[in-house]
């Protein structure tokens, strides 16, 4: 089926069988490798991206149910001497160990800030300037869906918080 994606920021057509997943069109016909396969089942979050503005597990969802979305992988962040500001925290703090699952993790981490600056979920103030009193246990339970083999969690964490100060 022919459809046409939006990621970051380009048109891209694209001609997949219905039965491509959005992870495999991103990395094997639009060779954007950056999104992760770590289980292929929604379980480890390193093919985390953005699908108009909010994250998803890309592995879940087929590349035929989003003709005409918008989708930001890690590769639309920043580049090498140009990281974005969480790429930047994640460097500074050491927020990886092996790096597998680091584009998951800062897509996610990414979307959990934008998640606040919308005020959803509601049990957290929807003022960024408020991000500061995030708490760390706020973060691991917003970040679950991220799993991290090396447990580099506290650089992580540290990371995000950095970030969203
Ligand atoms: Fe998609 Fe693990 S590869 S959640």
């Amino acid at each position: 089926m022919q459809i046409t994606l939006t990621v970051n920021g380009e048109d891209r057509a694209l001609d997949v069988d219905p039965r491509v997943t959005l992870l495999d069109a991103l990395r094997e016909h639009l060779n954007l490798t950056g999104s992760k396969k770590g289980c292929d089942h929604g379980q480890c979050g390193a093919c985390t991206i953005l699908l108009n503005g909010r994250r998803i597990n890309a592995c879940l969802s087929l590349a035929v149910m989003h003709d005409g979305d918008e989708i930001t992988t890690i590769e639309g962040l920043g580049q090498p001497g140009n990281l974005s500001p969480l790429q930047a925290a994640f460097v500074q703090n050491d927020g990886y160990q092996c790096g597998y699952c680091t584009p998951g993790q800062i897509m996610s981490a990414k979307g959990m800030l934008a998640e606040l600056d919308m005020g959803w979920p509601s049990n957290v103030s929807a003022d960024l300037t408020d991000i500061p009193d995030l708490t760390r246990t706020e973060i691991r339970e917003r970040m679950s869906g991220n799993l991290c083999r090396c447990s580099a969690y506290p650089g992580i964490c540290q990371a995000i918080e950095d970030a969203a100060t």
